[in-house]
């Protein structure tokens, strides 16, 4: 939800020492700046009105609260500025053709806006999974993980040992291009090799050409099994890596992914999948330990398989909660339930209060008997 009237909350710079520390939930910030990186990607900067110190591991995703077209919509994006500068935070987007919520951040979201976000969270990090070498891989606008974690090491001048690969279009694709020279003409232990698919008509490029593959592997990490990898990109582009590194025999428990650089859109397919599944498994599971989701509004009831959650209990009966994360976080699924009992295991996406109320995020919560819903 974005309030355009600039008045709840006024913009300051941050002078007070006093400050908060940024945890997981639901928090208003507000854009305070909106940069242009390339010809459609754009990063928004957030800020609080109280100086809040914005820590998080690199590579964590924030996920936005919006209203689009009257309808509520969340969207989860990986943050791309570094928890070294913890007075803002920074999600960088790419407009995507057909991209309902990138298309409508790009075109609606001002300098003052205001708006909720939920999180930080995510497991990949670089924190995690601590190394003195780490190869990172960017495809596309999922450098943004990957430039987090590269802008913590550097600022931290950290002793850990960087090669960085980032793949894209064109030269005119390549978001941070001088921040990454300069951060690359800066420091010894900062490898960058930046790979173009193709050239651009007019535009000079001094870097590799075509894909990140076997050759350009050898020539740039000649020591990839003594690193930790962590990859973002659009599918193809990470199945192409992996595949890469399994034909090198590398040791995939050092490889970590992400894949909120273009956030799915795919989890209410994933509540139909699971569902499919659901149904293929349904005669080989004794009756008896099947367990029942009553909908009292909906007049409906089914049995589903101890482990499967609420939310696919009503994808199975056709019903529609909304979802966005599908990982307890946004609250998007938020349903209340009147009997029985659930495991709830989520990302802090419900307060205590509502848990109190009778309230569960249905993405989650796994019943353990019989349960009704008001829905
Ligand atoms: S869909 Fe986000 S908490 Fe369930």
């Amino acid at each position: 939800m974005i309030d355009v009237s600039g008045s709840a909350l006024p913009t300051q710079s941050v002078t007070e020492v006093n400050t908060n520390t940024w945890t997981n939930g639901r928090h208003m910030v507000r854009c305070a700046r909106v940069i242009d990186e390339t010809h459609d990607v754009k990063t928004f900067c957030f800020l609080t009105e109280q100086p809040v110190l914005f820590f998080f591991k690199p590579g964590q995703f924030v996920t936005l609260e919006l209203e689009i077209n009257g309808q509520p919509v969340m969207r989860s994006y990986t943050i791309s500025s570094s928890p070294s500068t913890p007075y803002s935070f920074s999600l960088t987007i790419k407009r995507v053709g057909g991209g309902l919520v990138s298309n409508w951040l790009h075109d609606n979201l001002n300098e003052g806006d205001l708006l909720p976000v939920h999180g930080p969270v995510g497991n990949f990090n670089c924190i995690d999974f601590p190394a003195k070498k780490v190869l990172l891989l960017s495809g596309g606008v999922g450098i943004t993980p990957v430039m987090s974690m590269a802008r913590w090491y550097y600022d931290t001048s950290s002793d850990v040992d960087m090669v960085f690969i980032h793949s894209a279009r064109t030269p005119m694709d390549v978001v941070y291009h001088g921040e990454l020279t300069n951060m690359c003409s800066r420091v010894p232990n900062f490898h960058l090799h930046l790979i173009s698919e193709r050239e651009a008509r007019g535009v000079p490029w001094s870097g590799y050409r075509g894909y990140f593959d076997q050759a350009k592997l050898d020539m740039m990490v000649p020591d990839l099994h003594e690193r930790e990898v962590f990859c973002c990109g659009p599918e193809p582009y990470m199945d192409a890596v992996k595949a890469l590194l399994k034909a090198n025999n590398f040791n995939m428990e050092h490889y970590h992914e992400e894949s909120f650089g273009s956030t799915p859109d795919s989890v209410e397919q994933d509540a139909i999948d699971q569902a499919e599944e659901a149904e293929e498994t349904l005669d080989a599971v004794n009756s008896a330990d099947m367990l029942t989701v009553e909908f009292t509004e909906a007049g409906k009831s089914i049995q589903i398989l101890p482990g499967e959650t609420v939310h696919t209990a009503a994808a199975n009966l056709g019903m529609h909660i909304p979802k966005a994360c599908g990982m307890g976080i946004c609250g998007t699924c938020k349903v209340k339930k009147t009997a029985g009992e659930v495991e709830m295991n989520h990302n802090g996406g419900i307060t205590d209060e509502d848990v109190a109320d009778g309230y569960i995020l249905s993405c989650c919560s796994v019943p353990t008997g019989h349960v009704v819903i008001e829905k």
